[in-house]
């Protein structure tokens, strides 16, 4: 199986998990240098792990990781835990378009792209397992996470759509959607608010309370790394996998009329009053 984003986190905790319980694990960081002794932990010593290289936002890093791990496993792949990934935090309005595309291409371009170099050995052996780290943001969007949201949105179309095409093939596909977890991410995630913004205010209040809300009733990622072992040992596959209480309340959230869900999300997050400036004189200033 190879396991993306195994430096922390989620990914650290199933990549461990799944050594554990027998699977061979090929785990990917960006740069392995920064922890040589990866392996061996996730391996427990029983040298059932190998950590690749793995930048998803580069095409050529993305092939030459699949093309190692088939050199080295004589042309097998049986699965792919889709894990990597970014968040953002900052308002819409004040991100710089290279930011907002960072996140698409870590979460959804280079799940795509690691997903089309992978396939074909997963075809040929008649068998396989997509199992790909979504977020309940789908179900219950905050501000300030745009790009985020918009990224695990466009991962989980493009899941369900390819799980009808690959299913003849016998590669069955799983979304598993966690709420809060305890993890790097809100420390890796890009804050971007300049001072003199509209929102600054509303940034510096809210992704603070977030991060601390994430951090004391998040759960422990060994939650998810469960929910994905079973997503790849079951027999029969769901499709949706919901992992934490907070996840289940948001499915359920999503289904409440618009007005209403809306109405929760503003009492959640806050809406600071604004002041709209007068608008500006046709022509520009002094004209
Ligand atoms: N934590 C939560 O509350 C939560 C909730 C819902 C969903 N999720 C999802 O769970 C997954 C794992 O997140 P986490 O919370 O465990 O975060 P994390 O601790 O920050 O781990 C993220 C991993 O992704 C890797 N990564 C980041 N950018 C990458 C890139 N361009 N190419 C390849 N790898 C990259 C990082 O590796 P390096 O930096 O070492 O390369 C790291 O191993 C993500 O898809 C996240 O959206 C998390």
């Amino acid at each position: 199986v190879l396991v993306t984003g195994c430096s922390g986190g989620i990914g650290l905790a199933t990549a461990t998990l799944l050594a554990a319980r027998g699977w061979r694990v090929f785990g990917t960081m960006r740069d392995p240098g920064r922890d040589p002794g990866l392996a061996g932990r996730i391996g427990g010593g029983a040298g059932r792990a190998e950590i690749l290289a793995l930048d998803l936002t580069d095409g050529a890093s993305v092939r030459t990781a699949v093309s190692q791990l088939l050199v080295a496993t004589g042309g097998e792949l049986y699965a792919v835990v889709h894990n990597a990934g970014t968040g953002d935090a900052g308002f819409f309005e004040d991100m710089p378009d290279a930011a907002f595309r960072r996140v698409l291409e870590t979460n959804f371009l280079g799940a795509v792209a690691l997903t089309r170099a992978a396939l074909p050995a997963m075809r040929r052996a008649g068998a396989g397992r997509l199992v790909i780290v979504s977020s309940a943001a789908v179900f219950f969007p905050a501000p300030a996470q745009t790009a985020y949201t918009a990224s695990k949105t466009a991962l989980e179309g493009w899941a369900e759509s390819l799980a009808l095409e690959v299913a003849p093939f016998g590669i069955r596909l799983a979304l598993v959607e966690p709420g809060a977890h305890r993890t790097g991410i809100w420390d890796a995630a890009e804050i971007t608010g300049p001072a003199d913004s509209p929102y600054h205010s509303w940034l510096t209040s809210l992704v603070p309370r977030m991060r601390a809300l994430a951090l004391r009733r998040g759960g422990d990622p060994a939650r998810v790394a469960a929910v994905i072992a079973a997503a790849l040992e079951a027999r029969r596959v769901r499709l949706r996998y919901l992992v934490g209480p907070d996840a289940r309340g948001a499915r359920l959230l999503a289904a409440l009329p618009g007005p209403a869900r809306q109405s929760i999300q503003r009492a959640f997050y806050g809406r600071p009053a604004v002041t709209a400036a007068p608008p500006a004189p046709p022509g520009g200033a002094g004209s």
